[in-house]
């Protein structure tokens, strides 16, 4: 297999603001200058994006995440290597995870966390369930409580049952003031699936790692001010 690592394109680093959430410094660019994001684009592509958010936000309800979780924490799908995976999602990994060790070459825990970090995709797999692209893929946030209005797309959320539920509908829902993320239940999807396999498996990753892979991308949590 031959992999194509992009050279960064280094003048977009000065334009590469970043937003302090905390003591998170999150990057609105890649490390090859392209935003991470683009919404506004005319395209088939994104046509196919917007349709997989509407399902999203209409199927992704609290009870749906809840027995997702149930269902895959039990880890008895299948097992497979990392090189079982499909050509671009290898590339996307090796990529990622050279991009972060050419930054942070130390940090030998973040380059592996790096390294699998999307490796929850094999939800699609047929072996995995076969799950379609809408729980699989795409931003995470939080359920049992009201839909932030920052989350991307937020209004598909009209159509989820979770907005007709008034358990669900103030600021903290089911939840208290610092409960801590750890104690929440977030949208299902590969990030949490990634989770529950490197938990179930005994990961010897310090809990940034975990968090990393968990949480990967609450696009509405980093970035509050954009859509
Ligand atoms: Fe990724």
């Amino acid at each position: 297999m031959t992999v194509i690592v992009l050279e960064p394109n280094e003048s977009s680093n000065a334009e590469n603001e970043t937003a302090v959430d905390g003591e998170l410094d999150v990057p609105r660019r890649n490390a090859f200058g392209h935003d991470f994001r683009d919404f506004e684009k005319e395209s088939m592509r994104n046509a196919i994006v917007q349709e997989c958010y509407r399902k999203n936000h209409i199927y992704q309800t609290c009870e749906f995440a809840n027995k997702k979780k149930e269902e895959y924490g039990k880890l008895n799908k299948a097992e497979m290597s990392i090189w079982d995976l499909d050509e671009p999602q290898i590339d996307h990994l090796l990529q990622t995870a050279e991009a972060i060790r050419r930054d942070h070459p130390h940090e030998h825990w973040l380059h592996l966390t790096a390294l699998i970090h999307d490796l929850g995709k094999v939800l699609l797999h047929p072996a995995f369930g076969e799950e379609p692209q809408w729980c699989v893929v795409g931003d995470t946030f939080p359920l049992g409580c009201a839909f932030d209005n920052n989350i991307v797309h937020h209004q598909f959320f009209k159509e989820n049952p979770d907005s007709r539920n008034p358990a669900f509908n103030t600021k903290l829902g089911i939840y208290s003031e610092n409960i801590g993320l750890d104690n929440i239940t977030m949208s299902w999807g590969h990030a949490e699936y990634m989770y529950l396999v490197a938990k179930g498996n005994n990961t010897t990753l310090p809990p940034a790692g975990l968090f990393i892979i968990s949480n990967a991308p609450p696009w509405s949590l980093y970035f509050p001010d954009e859509r």
